[in-house]
C-alpha cells in the first residue's frame, strides 16, 4: 500500500490548484506545510471543515504554516464550490476568496502515491473517494505527522494547530508534550535524559512525580517557550505549585 511514513520526504509533486500550477516543495518554500485531502467537492462535511480552515488562517499564518487542500474533483468544480464554502462560513466582508489553494487531483495520482484513498467509501461511478487525510511537513519536507479520518467525521482543525505548537515546540526542545497539552501547560522530559542533564536543560525546574513503581520517568518542566510558569494537567492534582 503506497503511502507517506513520518519521517518520508513529501515527493515535489507538480500539482494544478486553484492558484495555478504548483510544486509542493516550492509552495511550502521554508514554512511548514499542511496537505489535507477531502472526499469530493459540494458535500457537507468538507464544506465545514474548508470554511473552518479558512477561519483559522490567520493562526496558521502566524505558525508560519502554510495550507494546501486537496480533492479529486477539477479545478472547475472547485472554484464553485469555493464560492459556497465562504457563502457558508464567511461574512460577505470578510474576502471573496480562500486564503489557501485547492489542488485539483482528478486522476487520484498524488491521492494513490500519498495513500489517502478511503478503501471503504467509493463515489457513484464506484471509484473510491479521499478520506480526510492529514499531512504536517516541517520546513526540511519531511512528514512530521499525518492523520486519517473516514468520510463521516469531519476533522478538528483546533485540534490540528494545537498539534502544529507541539511539533514547533518539540523541534526546538528536548521535551514532549502530555495529553491535552496546551502552549503554556507543564511539558515532559524525556525518560531516558539522565537527571543531571535536566537539571542544567530546565533551570527553572524538573519535577518528578511519585508512583507507586517507584520509577521517576513522570518528570515535568515549565513550557520552555513560555516562562510564565506550569500549570498542571487536569488529571495530575499533586503537582508542586511552587516553581522557585
Ligand atoms: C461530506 O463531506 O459531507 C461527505 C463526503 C463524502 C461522503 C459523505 C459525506
Amino acid at each position: 500500500m503506497p503511502g507517506l511514513l513520518l519521517g518520508d520526504e513529501l515527493p515535489n509533486f507538480e500539482v494544478e490548484s486553484t492558484a495555478g500550477t504548483v510544486k509542493l516543495h516550492e509552495y511550502f518554500g521554508d514554512s511548514w506545510g499542511i496537505l489535507f485531502s477531502h472526499p469530493r467537492d459540494y458535500t457537507p462535511v468538507c464544506t465545514t471543515e474548508l470554511g473552518r480552515v479558512a477561519r483559522l488562517s490567520g493562526e496558521f499564518s502566524k505558525r508560519n504554516v502554510k495550507l494546501i487542500a486537496l480533492s479529486v474533483d477539477n479545478l472547475e468544480d472547485h472554484h464553485g464550490w469555493s464560492k459556497d464554502i465562504l457563502a457558508y462560513n464567511y461574512e460577505k466582508s470578510e474576502g471573496s476568496e480562500l486564503p489557501y489553494p485547492i489542488i485539483a487531483d482528478s486522476k487520484r495520482e498524488l491521492a494513490v502515491t500519498l495513500g489517502m484513498l478511503d478503501p471503504v467509501e467509493k463515489d457513484k461511478d464506484g471509484m473510491p473517494v479521499t478520506a480526510r487525510c492529514v499531512f504536517i511537513v516541517g520546513p526540511d519536507k519531511k512528514l512530521k505527522l499525518s492523520l486519517l479520518y473516514p468520510h463521516t467525521t469531519g476533522r478538528s482543525f483546533d485540534e490540528i494547530l494545537r498539534v502544529v505548537d507541539s511539533l514547533q515546540l518539540t523541534a526546538q526542545k528536548r521535551v514532549a508534550t502530555p495529553t491535552e497539552w496546551m502552549p503554556g501547560g507543564c511539558v515532559m522530559v524525556p525518560p531516558n535524559m539522565p537527571e543531571d542533564e535536566a537539571a542544567a536543560l530546565f533551570p527553572i525546574g524538573v519535577f518528578s512525580k511519585e508512583l507507586p513503581s517507584g520509577r521517576k520517568y513522570l518528570r515535568y518542566t515549565p513550557d520552555p517557550l513560555d516562562r510564565k510558569g506550569c500549570e498542571p494537567p487536569p488529571a495530575e492534582p499533586e503537582l508542586p505549585t511552587s516553581l522557585e
